[in-house]
């Protein structure tokens, strides 16, 4: 019998390749004609892996979920950086490989996220996405979020709508 284990962990130096990775795959995916091309090519190639190493190294807390020792997914968590919202926690970024989404380990690695965030002492959360990420906005409101905000995104003179939500 084979058995695939999945896991969610902190990431390491080491896992700064298969982020980069999992971050150029999952961005192509969720915003090729959403976010103008040059842009999201700028903003893929500015995260590669060593952009990803020292943002392990410091003090950003990266999570990674793995699966069969592959990662799978990442996210970015820390203080909520929006003054307008009392929430103290936010996830910056959650993302899954293409092949990866739709099978549960999105909620899995939003769950880990949240209880990270809480056993570091931060009351409630939030999480912006853009409002023409639909299966974003679904993911959220299918784990409770609250749509409570909206806000501007500016991409090469492109202004696209993001939404705020927040947990309590
Ligand atoms: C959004 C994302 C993180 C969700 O993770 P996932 O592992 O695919 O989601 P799950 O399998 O845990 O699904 C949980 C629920 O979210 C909803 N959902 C997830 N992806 C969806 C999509 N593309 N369209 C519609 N609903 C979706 C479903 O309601 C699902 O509930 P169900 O199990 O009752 O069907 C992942 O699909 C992803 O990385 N997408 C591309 C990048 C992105 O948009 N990231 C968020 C940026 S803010």
């Amino acid at each position: 019998m084979n058995t695939i284990t999945i896991g969610i962990r902190k990431a390491e130096p080491r896992d700064a390749e298969a982020i980069a990775d999992v971050h150029h795959e999952a961005w192509r995916g969720a915003y090729s004609g959403i976010i103008p091309h040059r842009a999201l090519t700028a903003m893929i190639h500015r995260r590669g892996s060593s952009w990803w190493a020292s943002a392990i190294r410091r003090a950003a807390t990266v999570l990674v979920v793995e699966i069969g020792g592959k990662i799978a997914g990442y996210a970015t968590i820390g203080r909520n950086r929006a003054r307008e919202l009392s929430q103290q926690g936010e996830i910056y970024e959650l993302y899954m490989r293409p092949e990866y989404q739709g099978i549960g380990l999105g909620s899995r690695l939003f769950s880990a996220a949240r209880d990270r965030l809480a056993d570091s002492g931060l009351k409630g959360l939030v999480v912006w996405a853009l409002e023409d990420n639909a299966g974003a906005l679904s993911f959220y409101e299918g784990v409770g979020g609250r749509d409570v905000a909206e806000g501007v995104e500016i991409f090469d003179q492109k202004a696209l709508k993001k939404v705020a939500f927040v947990w309590e």
